[in-house]
């Protein structure tokens, strides 16, 4: 049990550091959407003033101050360095005071031309879109996370207030007096009911879901993860391909980590 927790913690931060990665690139196009103008002051020679709206502002470059206005979806970030693209995604930016911005210039795809965006309902989590000049590319969560728009890291979705865990993960954790607590809270464990492999740990009655990975099985007599061999009923490895996992289940879980394609 230990090890496959681990691991699926260790999976979590990889998809961070993804996310991270994935989001990084993106800030570092070089496009200035500006619009050249000869109006207002430079209060020092060289800076990058806030203007009212929250995706536009002013660059002084030797005195001469020039009126820019962000792409698309992205917003001004006062804070930002010199050397820095001072357009951020809106989770970075605070535009208190400043909360206008430029209509949005929407797509078939995306509704701003860049940005990162949650796509299904309550019960389909585990996707997200990333607008990059209008086109839009989908992204999987790794399977059982689901996209927190709030801070654009899949994350364990008991922990994103626009899913329903239960409805997402197809698991609903029971009533049970048995329980173990670690510290405040209360953890349990479950076989899924679909497969051998898959198991929920109920964290204060929210369901999460684990694998116990290739050749493992989740053992409820031991409640936790085993030879394959070892657990009844669960000798034949049954998993080998993704399209078996869901098949006539509630699950909305897709596989397909990282994987990502243009739609
Ligand atoms: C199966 O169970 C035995 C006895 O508990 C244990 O020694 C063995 O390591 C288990 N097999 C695997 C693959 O974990």
């Amino acid at each position: 049990m230990k090890q496959s927790q681990v691991l699926a913690i260790a999976g979590l931060f990889i998809v961070q550091a993804f996310g991270v990665d994935v989001y990084r690139r993106q800030t570092n196009f070089n496009q200035n959407y500006n619009v050249p103008q000869r109006s207002g002051s430079c209060p020092e020679k060289d800076g990058r003033y806030p203007t009212g709206t929250c995706d536009g502002y002013i660059e002084c470059k030797d005195g001469v101050p020039e009126e820019k206005v962000c792409p698309d979806g992205l917003l001004f970030n006062p804070a930002t360095g010199p050397q820095a693209f001072p357009c951020q995604y809106p989770i970075d930016v605070d535009c208190t005071g400043r909360e206008q911005t430029q209509p949005a210039q929407p797509t078939d795809d995306c509704p701003h031309q860049y940005g990162y965006f949650r796509l299904g309902d309550a019960t389909t989590c585990g996707q997200f879109k990333n607008c990059v000049e209008g086109r839009g590319f989908v992204f999987d969560c790794p399977e059982g996370l689901a996209f927190n728009g709030d801070s654009y890291r899949c994350d364990w979705p008991d922990q994103v207030p626009t899913c329903d865990a239960e409805g997402f993960l197809g698991f609903t954790c029971p009533p049970d007096a048995r329980a173990f607590g670690l510290g405040q809270e209360e953890f349990r464990f479950f076989r899924s009911p679909n497969d051998c492999q898959r198991y929920f740990v109920c964290v204060n009655n929210r369901p999460r879901m684990y694998n116990c990975g290739e050749g493992q099985a989740f053992n409820d007599l031991i409640n936790s993860c085993d030879g394959v061999e070892n657990v009844t009923g669960c000798a034949v490895p049954q998993y080998s391909t993704k399209n078996d996992f869901g098949k006539g289940s509630s699950n909305a879980i897709q596989g397909n980590s990282f994987r990502n394609y243009r739609i």
